[in-house]
């Protein structure tokens, strides 16, 4: 059985007040109400990982993820982080390839590859994102599109590292605008990868790779996406900013 995730990727949001606030909430509202056998994480900004972590990992019940890493190792590379400081704070997983990463900070296909080995190499389980913009999905490429991100990036890792990772399936526009991908969609898309990965890797691999799904996902839409079968949970960014949404979704599966 693969896993289930939730994960909540709170981008630049929040004071430390209220990050060590939401992530009391979560955890709380989680040991009234059960969460099932969902493995649920939490992105907070870099400032917030040790203290948020601290919260979120004292009983045992959340993980910690960052939401990006150096590709180097250590050293004069002022403003970045490396997978070793991240390691050091308790975070086990870390986001790579997020659409706002690759458009906004000009990461390409071969610093993703990187920013994975670096994580893995310190035991971090990358997070790695794809998904395509709308121009590609009304011109019936997507699938092309995201066959070629797995390809530049995912494909050149090891077996024993591809085994480390987890997908989440972004379609751009639907990320932040309340437009979410049918269910459908998603499975569609999340089907396709999972053979593309059963190409890259092998088919045992892939079946037991978790896809998540992300882009205006909500409390009321959580349950027929996490239906599908090849979405195995959720990437989740406006809607983990609330608690009780967040929890909503997780309790959806
Ligand atoms: P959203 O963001 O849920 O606000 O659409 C998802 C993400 O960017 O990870």
């Amino acid at each position: 059985m693969r896993k289930k995730i939730v994960a909540g990727n709170w981008k630049m949001n929040k004071t430390y007040e209220e990050a060590l606030s939401l992530v009391s909430e979560i955890d709380n509202m989680l040991q009234d109400e059960g969460r099932g056998d969902v493995t649920v994480i939490v992105t907070p900004p870099f400032p917030y990982l040790q203290s948020v972590g601290k919260l979120a990992q004292g009983n045992g019940n959340l993980l910690l993820a960052a939401q990006n890493v150096s590709e180097h190792e250590s050293g004069a590379y002022t403003g970045e982080v490396s997978a070793a400081m991240l390691k050091s704070v308790g975070v086990e997983y870390v986001l790579v390839g997020h659409s706002e990463r690759r458009q906004y900070h000009h990461e390409d296909a071969q610093t993703l590859y990187k920013k994975m080995k670096a994580a893995l190499a310190q035991g971090i389980k990358p997070i790695f994102c794809c998904g395509e913009p709308l121009e590609e999905r009304d011109a019936d490429r997507h699938f092309e599109y995201v066959g070629q991100q797995l390809k530049d990036s995912v494909s050149y890792l090891s077996n024993e590292e591809f085994d480390q990772i987890v997908i989440a399936y972004e379609p751009i526009w639907a990320i932040g605008t309340g437009r979410t991908a049918s269910s459908q969609q998603a499975q569609e898309m999340h089907a396709y990868i999972r053979e593309q990965l059963s190409r890259m890797f092998d088919a045992e691999a892939a079946f037991n790779c978790t896809i998540l799904y992300g882009g205006s996902a909500n409390p009321g839409n959580a349950k027929e996406l996490f239906s599908q079968a090849d979405v195995d949970g959720g990437l989740i960014g406006g809607a983990s900013l609330k608690s009780r949404d967040f929890t909503d979704i997780i309790k959806s599966f």
